[in-house]
């Protein structure tokens, strides 16, 4: 199954009752291995997770670390970006060239690289303690 095939069918499980935004993402790991996530909100609504934060978990508790590329699913009528923190989380295990691809459910799409997504990133390199 492709990436985005992945990415469509978790956002199925999305579990949303208070935006009914659902979103799945699917990251292949420089190992080849596919992870996937969706959004799971909670009544209390800061406690709620993105897609991408539970496909970068599903990556980490499955043994890989590094992101070879990324599709995000959504049913907004342009391709939904990342938000700011899943840019920062995503960026942790994925260099500045990797592609995270934004689709809709329409079959629209953008490509974009996560030095675009998230130019300047925060790094390791800026903390003298690494
Ligand atoms: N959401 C994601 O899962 N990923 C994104 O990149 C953007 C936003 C979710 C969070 C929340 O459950 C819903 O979409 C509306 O913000």
């Amino acid at each position: 199954m492709s990436l985005l095939d992945e990415a469509r069918k978790v956002r199925e499980r999305a579990w949303v009752p208070y935006s009914r935004f659902k979103v799945g993402a699917a990251i292949r790991a420089d190992s080849g291995a596919v992870y996937a996530g969706c959004n799971v909100e909670n009544v209390a609504y800061p406690q709620g997770t993105c897609a991408e934060a539970g496909a970068i978990a599903a990556m980490i508790a499955g043994g890989d670390t590094r992101i070879a590329e990324v599709v995000v699913v959504a049913d907004s009528t342009n391709p939904t970006p990342p938000c700011g923190g899943c840019r920062q989380k995503l960026r942790e295990f994925a260099g500045p060239d990797v592609t995270v691809t934004m689709a809709t459910i329409d079959g629209a799409m953008l490509t974009m690289t996560m030095d675009q997504l998230l130019p300047g990133a925060f790094g390791v390199d800026h903390m003298d303690r690494a």
